[in-house]
């Protein structure tokens, strides 16, 4: 994930070895009994989890943990942690050749420089830590399934571990790593060589996706999922979807039409309202240029910097907002004039050029607008990787009490010469250095430039991919992934030939999303799910994890030009999966939350139909009556939206 918040970056900044001046020399640390010589099935003995692990009460299923050396020549410190869990007692330790059928699933997270462990204590894993710093187990765990490996990479993130100088260069780097990696972890449990490997990671891992192109693999690789991918540029996956952003969550702009065509044509100015068909006809999309801003602001410097201090600008705005809210009475009259207040802050804005302040860094300000207008992102924090949460602080969900306690640290045959993080900032030696690739210091071009290329090895190689999408994620937002899929070949043709619109269910029958599959490439799209897609739904990811990604489920296959299996829903092959009507604020223990009512939601969708109806530049008529009419409409609810907040 692109890790970024508020929160973990104050837990990243509060250990050492976050200053770019110092960054960390860490080394494994060999534990009692550790074999000599090279990996061999002996380590297993080794690596088991066999200490009682603080705070848990239950049995897990057996699982083994420690640092593996990535194998790169002058680095002999350089090394990744695992942790992996069986699936069935002795199912990891089978023999070579032995249980060739059953898979086995490596889970990888974003940043980068996340911490696997995240996932493993927040998201799929078996061991889940509550915000009071108390596990519980987690019943959709994908251990459950498949032998899985939750790993910290590139070295140097999490408990993996490198000397000061062996910090990755380069995505070719962190594919050769992981490759070293691997060439060790299957001579600990031989089996895996030969089992079919699901790679699958979120965000970006995306860009990861680099190290799939290495020859001769140590493992036989099978499918590829990666949930809310960086798989393109900046300006495609995370600027460029701002307008769906705001059709999924009208709420971000108060249902304002003025604010929605305003945006719509930045979007349009920008090069951003890329059209999508299916078929997909028109050749391969250009190159997006990411317009920067002409006028210096605060805003405008931010956006100079990494994202978690653009964030902390955010931060500050926001709070600037809340304290002056904070302070007014809440009659009626009052909203009505506060209303006008966001109405007349278009005013001034660019109109028919691309603002000055912002270039197009579209959804960056959109953040900034919600964060300033919109309640409850008004709160003071804009969680970018789940929409409708504007609580402040979030509940911390803060595994580094239990990876740095001395019992874990022991049990899990840990480094002693670093403490764990969330989010260590220097996976590439220097993320700040925005002189070197992209925002985070990472030159390797995106992936988008080889993913024909390496659907047509994949396909070659029996290798499937699967992308997926949290419909409530703003950072890196479907539109993104579908602009990737549709500038994608596979299987000798552009993108999908059918806009996808299949629903799929999860195990209780309840609607989780779309689901869309062509020529070896399977997108999912997870309705009520943030960027951390199995924290927000964890039932219909370990289903999805099952049917689509170790299964082959066939729903939402084109057989051909007219049959789709499990069929296509008009209402479903609109651009935008409506968000929900429920948001949450107040701080991390008294969330409340708030819901917009039906009304809203029916006026603002009738004009949103009408004004998508037409080209860009002839919905300047969209009638004054009309915008009238919708603000008429849309002022009770801001009302109560401001009713809520009292409330709270
Ligand atoms: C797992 O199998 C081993 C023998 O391979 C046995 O000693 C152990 O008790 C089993 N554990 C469980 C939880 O069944
Ligand atoms: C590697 O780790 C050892 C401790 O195991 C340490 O003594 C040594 O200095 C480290 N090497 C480098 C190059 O940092
Ligand atoms: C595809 O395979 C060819 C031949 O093995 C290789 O040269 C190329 O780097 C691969 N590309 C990708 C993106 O995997
Ligand atoms: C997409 O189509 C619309 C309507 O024809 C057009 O105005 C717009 O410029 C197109 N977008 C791009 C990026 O070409
Ligand atoms: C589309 O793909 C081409 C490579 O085929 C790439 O150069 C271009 O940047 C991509 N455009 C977008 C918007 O992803
Ligand atoms: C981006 O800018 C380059 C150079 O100014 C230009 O050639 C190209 O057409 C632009 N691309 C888009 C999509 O506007
Ligand atoms: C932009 O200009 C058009 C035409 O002059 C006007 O109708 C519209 O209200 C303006 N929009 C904003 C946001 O000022
Ligand atoms: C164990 O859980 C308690 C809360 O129940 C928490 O205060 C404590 O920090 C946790 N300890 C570890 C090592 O996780
Ligand atoms: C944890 O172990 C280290 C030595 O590895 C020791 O310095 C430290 O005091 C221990 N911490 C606690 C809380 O026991
Ligand atoms: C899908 O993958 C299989 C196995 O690699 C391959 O036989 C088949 O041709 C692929 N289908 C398409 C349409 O590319
Ligand atoms: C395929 O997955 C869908 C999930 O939407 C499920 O309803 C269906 O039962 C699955 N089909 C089979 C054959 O398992
Ligand atoms: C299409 O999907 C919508 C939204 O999930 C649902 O309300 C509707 O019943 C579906 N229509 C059909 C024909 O399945």
């Amino acid at each position: 994930m692109l890790d970024l918040t508020i929160l973990s970056l104050a837990l990243a900044t509060s250990v050492f070895g976050q200053q770019q001046s110092n960054i960390p020399n860490t080394w494994p640390n060999a534990w009692p009994a550790i074999p000599s010589g090279d990996f061999s099935p002996e380590w297993q003995n080794y690596f088991e989890v066999k200490d009682v692990l603080p705070n848990i009460t239950q049995p897990l299923s057996r699982n083994f943990a420690g640092n593996i050396p990535v194998n790169r020549p002058g680095h002999a410190n350089n090394t990744l942690f695992f942790w992996g869990f069986e699936s069935r007692n002795g199912s990891l330790t089978a023999p070579a050749n032995e249980s060739n059928n059953d898979p086995w699933i490596i889970w990888l997270q974003g940043g980068p420089g996340s911490s696997g462990m995240i996932a493993l204590m927040t998201e799929n894993g078996p061991i889940h830590v509550k915000s009071n710093y108390s596990l519980i187990f987690n019943d959709f765990s994908w251990d459950h399934l498949a032998d899985a490996f939750w790993i910290d990479q590139p070295v140097g993130t999490g408990y993996s571990t490198s000397d000061r100088t062996g910090y990755v260069a380069n995505e070719d780097q962190t594919g050769e790593d992981f490759v070293g990696f691997l060439s060790n972890l299957v001579k600990v449990f031989p089996s895996l060589a030969t089992r079919p490997l699901y790679l699958t990671g979120e965000s970006y891992a995306g860009t990861y996706i680099h190290l799939f192109s290495t020859p001769n693999p140590p493992v036989k690789l099978r499918k590829i999922a990666i949930g809310d991918g960086s798989l393109g540029s900046l300006a495609t996956v995370e600027e460029l979807p701002a307008l769906n952003v705001i059709e999924t969550y009208p709420q971000l702009i108060n249902y304002d039409p003025d604010v929605f065509n305003y945006f719509r044509e930045q979007e349009h100015l920008c090069g951003f309202d890329l059209n999508l068909t299916y078929p997909q006809t028109s050749g391969h999309f250009p190159t997006l240029n990411l317009t920067r801003p002409t006028r210096q602001s605060a805003f405008s410097d931010s956006l100079d910097e990494p994202r978690f201090e653009r964030q902390s600008f955010r931060q500050r705005v926001a709070q600037k907002y809340a304290a002056k809210q904070a302070t007014q009475t809440n009659d009626l009259e009052h909203r009505n004039r506060k209303r006008e207040e966001w109405k007349r802050d278009l005013t001034g804005r660019a109109n028919g050029t691309i603002d000055p302040f912002y270039g197009c860094f579209l959804f960056d300000e959109l953040v900034d607008y919600a964060s300033n207008f919109s309640f409850p992102w008004t709160n003071g924090h804009f969680d970018v990787y789940d929409i409708p949460d504007g609580t402040n602080p979030e509940p911390p969900l803060d595994a580094s009490v239990f990876f740095n306690d001395n019992r874990t640290r022991a049990a899990l045959h840990a480094p002693t010469s670093k403490d764990w993080i969330r989010n260590f900032n220097y996976p590439f030696g220097s993320v700040r250095n925005r002189s070197i690739g992209n925002q985070y210091g990472d030159p390797s071009v995106e992936p988008i430039a080889f993913l024909s290329d390496l659907a047509t090895n994949a396909t070659a190689n029996n290798v499937s991919i699967v992308f997926y999408s949290g419909n409530d994620d703003s950072l890196v937002q479907h539109r993104g992934t579908e602009v990737i899929i549709q500038n994608m070949t596979f299987g000798g043709i552009q993108g999908f030939t059918k806009k996808p619109s299949t629903p799929w269910f999860d195990d209780d029958g309840n609607f989780a999303g779309i689901v869309h599959q062509e020529r070896n490439l399977t997108y999912v799209l997870f309705q009520g799910a943030g960027h951390l897609v199995p924290e927000w739904q964890p039932a219909a990811a370990l289903a999805f994890i099952r049917e689509f990604v170790l299964g082959s489920n066939k729903t939402g296959l084109v057989v051909d030009s007219t049959t789709v299996i499990g069929g296509e829903n008009s209402t479903l092959a609109n651009d935008v999966l409506p968000g929900g009507t429920l948001f949450y604020y107040g701080s991390a223990t008294t969330a409340g939350t708030s819901t917009v009512p039906a009304a809203t939601v029916a006026s603002w969708e009738s004009f949103i139909a009408t004004a998508t109806a037409t080209p860009i530049g002839s919905q300047v008529q969209l009638s004054d009556s009309k915008v009238m009419t919708s603000s008429f409409l849309v002022m009770p609810i801001v009302g109560m939206l401001w009713g809520a907040l009292v409330l709270a």
